[in-house]
């Protein structure tokens, strides 16, 4: 069993970045960030994950058809101008969504799930290899018309877009990464059904933006 905190650097360390230039992982670095990706667990080997690279000349097809869909949505033109600028300063994006099989053992939140879990390997192993990213959602995420576009077919689904690139350098007077949270915020020692004060206390835990005391462990 290894020990050393500093083993875990490069996970604790990694935050979302939104503002990104090239270049953007290709080749055998693409290849390990997307290697990452299938390790995700995957309850049932079913296997869920599909992941849609759009990068180069596609992003202008994809700024197109989020553009489209934001306005059949009937989407405030401004924020429709801001659907169609993000891909083309976005150096490579990469679909992320799940190949459900409806009515299969497995919940289809399990199979959704892991295509989650295969978003947060591929955010980790971006970060490790030097480079940045974020995981976007937004409307487009869950409209029928772009998830068609990209291969899903309800019940199929993106879970969301992975924005890839290079950190682009803090402008002056950024403000810095954001504060992790406190654990104790987060996290309880159970030992038996809460009820009564103790289930008060967890429940608060549970609420990230509560300011509370830290929960101290139960029944101690
Ligand atoms: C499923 C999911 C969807 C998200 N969608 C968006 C989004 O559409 N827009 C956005 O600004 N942040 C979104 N975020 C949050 C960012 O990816 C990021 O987690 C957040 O800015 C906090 O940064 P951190 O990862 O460094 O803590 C989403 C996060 C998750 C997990």
């Amino acid at each position: 069993m290894h020990t050393s905190p500093h083993l875990l650097d490069p996970l604790l360390s990694r935050q979302s970045v939104g503002a990104l230039e090239d270049p953007a992982p290709q080749g055998a670095d693409l290849d390990l960030i997307l290697e990452a990706g299938l390790r995700a667990p995957d309850h049932g080997r079913l296997r869920p994950w599909r992941f849609v690279l759009i990068r180069g000349d596609a992003r202008m097809a994809l700024s197109d058809c989020l553009a489209a869909a934001g306005r059949d949505r009937q989407a405030p033109q401004a924020q429709i101008d801001r659907i169609r600028a993000w891909p083309l300063r976005t150096p490579l994006l990469i679909g992320v969504g799940a190949q459900i099989r409806p009515g299969h053992s497995i919940p289809e939140i399990e199979q959704m799930l892991s295509a989650g879990a295969a978003a947060m390997n591929m955010l980790n192993a971006i970060h490790m290899l030097g480079y940045a990213g974020m995981w976007v959602t937004g409307a487009n995420t869950y409209d029928p018309k772009v998830n068609a576009a990209l291969g899903f077919q309800a019940p199929s689904r993106l879970v969301g877009f992975l924005a890839v690139g290079t950190a682009k350098a803090p402008s002056p007077g950024a403000a810095g990464p954001a504060a992790r949270p406190d654990r104790h915020a987060h996290v309880i020692d159970w030992s038996g059904p809460l009820n009564g004060k103790a289930a008060a206390q967890a429940r608060r835990a549970r609420t990230p933006h509560c300011p509370v005391a830290p929960v101290r462990p139960m029944h101690s």
